[in-house]
């Protein structure tokens, strides 16, 4: 029986790869690894130093020079990793509205691409390796599954129908007390979804051998539930209610 140790979760803005991410590392003490905040933290520091989104180079540049430290969540199973850039504690501002709209932008940038994916990669076949000081990594992004870590034992791609996935977010901003239309949520989504699915270097896509689950209508303990089953198939566990349903902690994938 083998332990996946490394699980690639990709999808679209608002599938809830974040949140069911944290919660399945949380589970399986993994550690949790949403590469999103990397692309956030170097357009976060492109808007500081006043670089226009628009001018490649000089982002290329920055992101190659821009020392990016993706901490854990504060508390376990919080789908959000602490990002420090330039020093600073960014991870509160890297959620910013104009970050959330020169993002994508940014994130297709064959320059920036490069620079995050190599440390991407490294980390990946650190907790993939099983010498980590957790025994594996959810790694949770858009393109894990099918450039990042290709060879990864379990992809999971989430997906949800763009209304449903406008009104969490939606839903995330009012809680939030901001008052935006749903429709400006709804336009500014579907903005996304074509910039990260129509861009040239690794698109949005589900990878050939991805498990695709639909998340509309169900809630996070229901996906967390999905997800854990896919990776106990793929570890060889039971999951009809023979054995005992743990994970063994064997051999790496
Ligand atoms: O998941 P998110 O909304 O925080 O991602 C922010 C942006 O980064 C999004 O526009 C797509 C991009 N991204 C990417 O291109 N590749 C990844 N592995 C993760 C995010």
């Amino acid at each position: 029986m083998l332990r996946p140790r490394v699980i690639a979760v990709d999808g679209p803005a608002g599938s809830g790869k974040s949140t069911v991410g944290a919660a399945v590392a949380a589970v399986l003490d993994y550690l949790f690894f949403d590469t999103g905040v990397m692309y956030r933290a170097v357009t976060w520091a492109a808007l500081e130093r006043g670089i226009a989104p628009s001018d490649e180079a000089a982002i290329g540049a920055l992101a190659n020079r821009l020392v990016i430290d993706v901490l854990p969540p504060v508390s376990p199973g919080q789908g959000a990793n602490r990002v420090i850039a330039d020093g600073q504690d960014v991870s509160e501002a890297i959620r910013r509205e104009d970050v959330d709209r020169n993002v994508s932008v940014v994130s297709a940038y064959a320059a920036v691409r490069t620079a995050m994916s190599a440390r991407q990669r490294w980390l990946g076949a650190r907790y993939g390796s099983g010498q980590a000081e957790k025994p594996g990594i959810v790694m949770v992004g858009r393109d894990i599954g099918t450039v990042i870590m290709p060879d990864a034992p379990v992809k999971i791609y989430l997906d949800a129908s763009a209304q449903e996935r406008a009104q969490r977010r939606y839903d995330e901003l009012r809680r939030k007390g901001k008052d935006v239309p749903f429709e400006q949520v709804w336009a500014d989504l579907l903005h996304r979804d074509e910039l990260d699915s129509g861009r040239a270097l690794s698109p949005l896509r589900v990878a050939g051998d991805a498990v695709v689950l639909d998340t509309s209508g169900l809630g996070v303990d229901d996906v967390v539930a999905a997800v854990l089953r896919v990776v106990m198939e793929r570890a060889g566990v039971a999951t009809d209610g023979r054995g005992d349903g743990k994970i063994p902690d064997v051999e790496v994938f």
